[in-house]
């Protein structure tokens, strides 16, 4: 596939970076593998100049601001004796300064051209402040909700999670053949299988037959990779045994001889030292020996490498082979990203921060991420003249909470609150903010209170769910309720009798049964980024119909966790007919609200189904055409959803995969022709010899609405030859 790692312009870039790199001493090459934050500058003045002058510094984490980075830029080529520009980088993951939805908000839009304009808008920001890295998109796949960092990812299923990543690269580096100005190159993190932590509990051991390992956890990789990623972030977690920072199967085997990645891999944060925690490394000598010796080329941050690679070398422990091979690797990037030609940036590209379009584009995502998962017709309003608005996220300075994480970059301030969001978009309706509602434990007669005053308005609007800093990095939870008393809080505005309309904000799914039968509404809005309110608003009122679907299901209790929609289908199906099954006594078979669930204020209708065929090749192509009709009273968007279930095969597959999906706009009452393309090559798995396979033998498939939708199946086969 064509991409900005095998264009011309990188061929030209590899060759000057060749002929560089043959001028460089080995205290400048190993200085090119040497990242650092911002501590460089914070403590030891001496180590700055020092590493300056001997050419230690290759990179810069965490450095904001193209004053900033241009003093630094500036100060490095003036002191080197080979001037070579460092390559500025962050966690630009959803927004720079302008915030977009989370990654998991954004994968609910079902719509990864709107994840490829959210991020390029992100890279032309943090392209104005200095940047040209992201270390995003991460990519993980994650099946527990335990773990904070499904904010960061693109849910539970590995075709949705490809087709995202692969827009997110896109969108941050550009369709160029390469990076060239306002873009960044991305970073396919965290390699790999750290969503699959055990228990959910970040920084766990992942232990993943090799099988589901290629099946699940790969591919979104991969996908990135075939769209040009220029680097890879290896991960914290052992992988069945073996730290993924030191894992020479993955880190060469895999990636660079199997998937052909030419780009160059960096540690995530400290995870190179973090080899003697694991007790794979004896000292930091031996750890940056099996990092750098499995594949890791720049350090994540500070002296190890230079500090051990010399002796190393001197040792014949690694190869002046294998350093140039490092080097050449990130020389090539800094020429294909034109650092040598521009190593600084325009301090009046600032201006671009949260400009109209950037606005704009936050405001339409954050209502096309958001599900709605309950309505009992109290959405949208209409007419209302008497709202009361209470919950922790409508405290004024909850603003970051709607941002999500990774917003250190962002302005909090700029965030627009749910009750200005309210105001502007209903001027004339009489919007009572009721304070006190906490993320902690609340006392009864607190509660009373607030209940008693939301009782005098007509409807009651509860922002629930997660402090900014609940999900994302560390942030594991062993319990998915609601915390402190919101659950509480809800319960007793629904016990007032008028209609509650609950929005929950968070970076993971929660669990929300309480609430199914009691709330009028319920709108998961996620963390919907610096025009929060506005997003609300538009949802609240109609002006934007509702058209999120999850991309991670949402569980009725937190014992049922990891869960997820594409398992195999076990000895013992649970069905609910006897009690010998698989399923647990004490809670409902399956999620709450399955993946790919998500209503809308119009309905749908499939019709005039039809395959092209009831038989394809191994090597054919099934084409699925229907109408999609819009039967309600609304102007909306459907998303289409093509499941399918390889019914007998050489290892137990899963019960359900999605293999296609298409989103699309309806007025109310218009209908539209659709097709879904299903090559034979979609239904592969990986055998035993971990090669994929595709197996003739009999199919089901549905077009659905989401995945317990079984209303429209279909039986196919893929035939032997
Ligand atoms: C963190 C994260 C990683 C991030 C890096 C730099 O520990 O694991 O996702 O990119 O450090 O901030």
């Amino acid at each position: 596939m064509d991409n900005i790692m095998n264009s011309r312009a990188y061929k030209a870039a590899r060759e000057k970076a060749q002929a560089l790199l043959e001028k460089l001493t080995l205290t400048e090459k190993i200085g090119q593998l040497s990242q650092f934050g911002n501590s460089i500058y914070s403590s030891d003045e001496k180590k700055y100049e020092d590493h300056f002058r001997e050419g230690k510094v290759g990179s810069f984490l965490t450095l904001r601001g193209a004053e900033k980075t241009n003093r630094i830029q500036r100060d490095l080529m003036n002191m080197q004796r080979t001037p070579i520009p460092a390559i500025f980088a962050d966690d630009v993951i959803h927004g720079y300064r302008t915030t977009f939805p989370t990654p998991i908000a954004q994968s609910c839009s079902w719509d990864p051209e709107l994840t490829a304009r959210c991020s390029a808008a992100a890279a032309k920001e943090a392209y104005a402040g200095g940047l040209k890295w992201t270390f995003g998109p991460m990519v993980d796949i994650a099946r527990d909700p335990r773990w904070g960092r499904i904010m960061e990812g693109f849910g539970e299923d590995t075709y949705l999670c490809s087709r995202f990543a692969a827009a997110a690269v896109r969108g941050f580096q550009g369709d160029g053949d390469a990076p060239g100005k306002d873009h960044l190159i991305a970073c396919m993190k965290h390699y790999a299988a750290y969503g699959a932590c055990v228990g959910g509990r970040d920084y766990n051991t992942a232990d993943v037959s090799p099988e589901t390992l290629h099946e699940v956890y790969l591919p979104p990789f991969k996908a990135g990779i075939d769209a040009g990623a220029a680097t890879v972030m290896s991960a914290f977690n052992d992988v069945n045994g073996v730290p993924a920072t030191a894992n020479r199967y993955l880190l060469t085997d895999v990636l660079r001889d199997r998937f052909g990645f030419k780009g160059f891999v960096v540690s995530d944060a400290g995870a190179v030292g973090e080899l003697i925690n694991h007790g794979f490394a004896e000292d930091p000598k031996d750890a940056v020996c099996k990092a750098f010796g499995a594949g890791v080329d720049m350090l994540m941050a500070g002296d190890m490498y230079n500090d051990n690679l010399p002796a190393l070398l001197e040792e014949g422990k690694v190869t002046m082979e294998e350093i140039d091979r490092s080097v050449l690797s990130i020389l090539t990037v800094k020429y294909l990203l034109g650092l040598f030609d521009e190593p600084f940036v325009d301090p009046d590209g600032e201006k671009v921060f949260f400009c109209d379009e950037h606005l704009a584009l936050s405001r339409e995502a954050g209502a096309q991420c958001a599900v709605l998962l309950e309505n009992d017709g109290i959405l949208p309003l209409k007419g209302v003249e008497n709202i009361a608005l209470t919950g922790p996220l409508t405290h004024p300075c909850g603003k970051a909470h709607l941002l999500g994480g990774w917003c250190g970059i962002a302005d909090p301030e700029r965030t627009v609150t749910i009750e200005e969001g309210l105001k502007a978009a209903i001027p004339d309706a009489n919007i009572d903010v009721i304070p006190g509602a906490t993320f902690v434990h609340m006392e009864p007669e607190e509660i009373a209170a607030i209940a008693a005053r939301a009782a005098r308005s007509d409807v009651i609007i509860a922002a629930v769910g997660e402090e900014n800093g609940m999900a994302g990095e560390a942030g594991s939870k062993s319990d998915l309720e609601l915390c402190g008393s919101q659950e509480e809080l809800v319960l007793a505005l629904c016990a007032t009798g008028r209609p509650v309309v609950c929005l929950v904000s968070a970076g993971r799914p929660l669990v929300l049964s309480k609430f199914k039968g009691k709330v009028a509404a319920l709108l998961n809005i996620w963390q919907p980024g610096t025009e929060a309110g506005n997003s609300v608003a538009d949802l609240l009122t109609g002006k934007v119909n509702p058209s999120g679907h999850l991309t991670t299901s949402f569980p009725y209790t937190t014992g049922q966790v990891p869960i997820y929609y594409n398992h195999p289908s076990t000895g013992r199906p649970a069905d609910g007919h006897w009690r010998f099954e698989s399923k647990y006594m004490d809670c409902p078979i399956g999620p709450l609200y399955p993946f790919g669930y998500g209503r809308s204020y119009t309905t749908f209708e499939y019709s005039d189904i039809s395959l092209s065929s009831d038989k394809i090749a191994p090597d054919g192509e099934l084409k699925v055409r229907l109408t999609v009709t819009n039967t309600g009273e609304y102007d909306g968007a459907a998303v289409v959803q093509l499941y399918v279930r390889d019914l007998v095969a050489s290892r137990v597959r899963p019960v359900k995969e999605l293999k296609g999906f298409k989103k699309l706009f309806l007025t109310r009452g218009a209908s539209s022709r659709v097709e879904l393309s299903l090559p034979a090559s979609g239904l592969a798995f990986v055998d035993s010899k971990l090669e994929w396979v595709v197996e003739p033998g009999r199919f089901k498939l549905w077009v659905a609405e989401d995945s317990a939708d079984e209303r429209c199946g279909f039986d196919f086969t893929v035939t032997n030859s």
